[in-house]
């Protein structure tokens, strides 16, 4: 064991859980504790290394419930599955902290938890969208500062959104809840770039405008585009949404930074090094009119040099999901993955509709297995 604290719940149950770090809300744990498991939980802040989550798991530990901070690979799945392990989750949708590849070979399932996330981190791109936009942190801090000497016509000039192309890269759960939001708020018009066509977002958007024009009022448009430079080339701002894998990382670089308008807003709240993190720098610095608002950092939990010295960026340490209600179901998801896979349960078929496992009499399933048609595990019926 780590010289990290741990905590032990359920001390009597037969098989063992270890999560590492501790999560929100009860219901998780009393999930685990339905499964027979004693959970033993890291309360140290501290993000752990490959070598102490590997000294945690031991000699025995049936499953795991990791952090996105955390590097799960071959040390890790070996451990895991030596140690009679049989279930992973990520605390997190995303899993690009995953080689699920690997841990396929090792036979061992790996759980994310989508769904309760999904307006949540719309959300937050959202208050990032207008903090950016309306400058709200420097005028807070011109106003705590002791700077405001009275109302004046040019004070903390912004940028009014109301009718502006708004651009949305990777229109999947969380882009196109953020791209419904702005459009539906504000009455922009939608531009977006996606490797698939979402037909559900276009047909909402449709119905909008046929709303708006039933109330005499301008429609708004939604315009798939096949490329992301499209997208930076004509929306005012534009929030990114993809996964991050080889082909998105550095997504946003120095020349398409250079493609957006001198005055455009770019927002991230999906992951760090979809950005090329100096690139923006160089740019912001370069365009004091340009404005971003960042959720997520190239180098977490470090920021690139010059970053934090720019007025015209927005920074908050990667909180977009968090809402008690959206991290208290992301830990009642992932007990449920690793207790559905001890439990022998079947897999949920449906990750866009996982809210059944929140409320009481739970389905007996576990509700989102990435890799569950590699490893050939049966499928629940809804
Ligand atoms: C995720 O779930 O992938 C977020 O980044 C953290 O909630």
């Amino acid at each position: 064991m780590s010289p990290k604290e741990w905590q032990t719940h359920n001390p009597s149950g037969s098989k063992r859980v270890i999560v590492t770090k501790t999560l929100p809300g009860a219901r998780w744990l009393e999930v685990l504790a339905g499964s027979g498991s004693r959970v033993e939980v890291c309360t140290s802040p501290d993000i752990l290394s490959v070598d102490e989550i590997k000294a945690a798991i031991g000699e025995r530990c049936d499953g795991v419930i990791g952090q996105l901070t955390e590097d799960w690979g071959e040390t890790l799945f070996a451990a895991l599955k030596a140690a009679g392990g049989k279930a992973y989750s990520n605390y997190a949708v995303g899993y690009n902290n995953v080689k699920v590849d690997i841990a396929t070979k090792h036979g061992i399932p790996v759980g994310n938890t989508p769904g309760v996330l999904t307006e949540t981190t719309a959300e937050m791109a959202v208050a990032l969208t207008f903090a950016a936009a309306r400058r709200v942190v420097e005028a807070d801090a011109f106003m705590r500062g002791g700077h405001y000497h009275g109302w004046l016509p040019t004070l903390f000039l912004g940028t009014l959104l109301k009718g502006a192309t708004v651009g949305v890269i990777g229109a999947g759960r969380i882009g196109a809840a953020y791209a419904r939001m702005m459009v539906e708020g504000f009455k922009m018009n939608l531009v977006y770039y996606d490797l698939y066509q979402n037909k559900t977002l276009e047909q909402y958007i449709a119905d909008y405008a046929d709303f708006l024009a039933a109330h005499g009022e301008p429609r708004v448009t939604c315009t798939r585009v096949d490329s992301p430079e499209a997208v930076l080339q004509q929306a005012d701002l534009v929030s990114l949404h993809p996964v991050l894998d080889a082909t998105t990382h550095h997504l946003m670089n120095a020349e398409r930074l250079n493609l957006m308008k001198e005055d455009a807003i770019l927002i991230n709240a999906s992951r760090g090094p979809v950005i090329d993190e100096a690139a923006l720098v160089a740019h912001c610095q370069a365009h004091p009119n340009f404005r971003a608002g960042l959720d997520v950092f190239e180098d977490e939990p470090a920021m690139k040099p010059g970053l934090s010295d720019l007025p015209n960026v927005v920074i908050v340490p990667h909180i977009a999901s968090a809402t008690s209600w959206t991290r208290e179901g992301m830990a009642t998801l992932a007990a449920s993955n690793v207790a559905g896979v001890l439990n022998d349960y079947p897999v949920w078929p449906d990750p866009n509709n996982i809210l059944p496992f929140l409320g009481d009499n739970a389905p007996e399933a576990a509700p989102s297995i990435v890799n569950a048609k590699e490893l050939g595990l049966p499928v629940a019926t809804a």
